[in-house]
């Protein structure tokens, strides 16, 4: 016959139920960080822990950070009051963790006048990152409720903004965001681009008659190639834009990121001084690309003068 041992009670465990110190929390937290925003994030977990995922997120945003970082702080040691507008915020994770990093982290204790817009078309995100930025006594943020495009002529807004940021934001929303930044004079834009669906549109419609003109009009006879290839090529013009409007171009790849066709990194900078022979080519470069492509219906999205008939 068998015999039921008595249940003995479950020892605690050593240090369980106190929250863990800080060390142990994770090495990839800077000193200063808010560990309260990042859970208000869901970055870290309520016990103040990373998972895989997060912690995944977090070195993105780190990544991000880091061609971001040099860039405020030029901005910062040129003008009084600085300005950055994150355009199609969403939660803000972008806006508040670099806010985090640069006011609290980086600039702890230096009077830095500094301040980060968001602006994002859902109201309930904007009231949320208003009431998580009160909390946190995040005092130089905003968060407004408006289109990119509202924002362009919203006098909520700095007649000039230093940095503009798009992190996937939907669709035309970052070609928005370029001529946000080209009306604010801007001096850096920092444009991860999401898929837009209005090139791939013209693409197809002129497909018949690209195809009869050039063979490669190949490269987009399918329909999976017109959407990859207006992909490509939206962001193509989106760089030759900022070239027409002297801005220096660099592309490169946002490492690790989640959605592996979104992980491309715009990074744009205006000298003080353009080149005008550099700007005067890539205007002309814009004009045959999109002559060349049958995209002269878009001449205004990417604002080149149409050329007289
Ligand atoms: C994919 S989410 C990205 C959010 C955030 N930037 C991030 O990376 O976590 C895109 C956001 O852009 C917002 N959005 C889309 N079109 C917009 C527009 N024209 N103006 C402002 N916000 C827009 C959406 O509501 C959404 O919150």
């Amino acid at each position: 016959m068998q015999t039921t041992r008595p249940a003995r009670a479950a020892k605690p465990l050593k240090g369980a139920g106190k929250p863990a110190p800080a060390t142990q929390v994770i090495e990839e937290l800077r000193p200063g960080q808010s560990i309260e925003l990042l859970k208000e994030l869901h970055i870290l977990t309520r016990e103040g822990k990373l998972n895989q995922d997060t912690r995944r997120k977090l070195k993105q945003v780190y990544h991000l950070y880091q061609f971001i970082e040099p860039l405020l702080n030029e901005v910062a040691a040129e003008k009084a009051v600085f300005t950055l507008a994150d355009h199609g915020a969403g939660k803000s994770y972008l806006g508040f963790i670099l806010y985090d990093l640069f006011f609290n982290v980086a600039h702890a204790g230096e009077p830095m006048a500094g301040h980060v817009y968001g602006i994002e078309t859902r109201a309930e995100l904007v009231e949320k990152s208003r009431t998580l930025a009160a909390r946190l006594g995040f005092a130089r943020m905003s968060f407004l409720n408006l289109s990119v495009q509202e924002a362009t002529t919203s006098a909520e807004l700095p007649p000039t903004v230093d940095i503009v940021t798009a992190l996937h934001a939907c669709d035309t929303a970052t070609d928005d965001a370029i001529a946000f930044g080209l009306a604010k004079g801007a001096r850096h834009m920092v444009l991860v681009p999401c898929c837009q669906a209005e090139v791939a549109g013209v693409l197809k419609k002129s497909r018949a008659l690209s195809l009869a003109k050039t063979p490669l009009a190949e490269l987009w006879r399918h329909p999976l190639h017109t959407r990859e290839f207006g992909s490509q090529i939206t962001n193509v013009l989106r760089c030759l834009q900022l070239e027409a409007n002297g801005y220096q171009v660099t592309v490169t790849e946002l490492v690790g990121w989640e959605h592996s066709m979104k992980n491309e990194l715009i990074l744009a900078s205006r000298p003080a001084q353009p080149n005008a022979g550099k700007t005067r080519a890539a205007q002309a470069r814009l004009r045959e690309v999109l002559a060349e492509l049958g995209l002269g219906e878009l001449t205004a999205r990417f604002a080149v003068q149409a050329e007289p008939a």
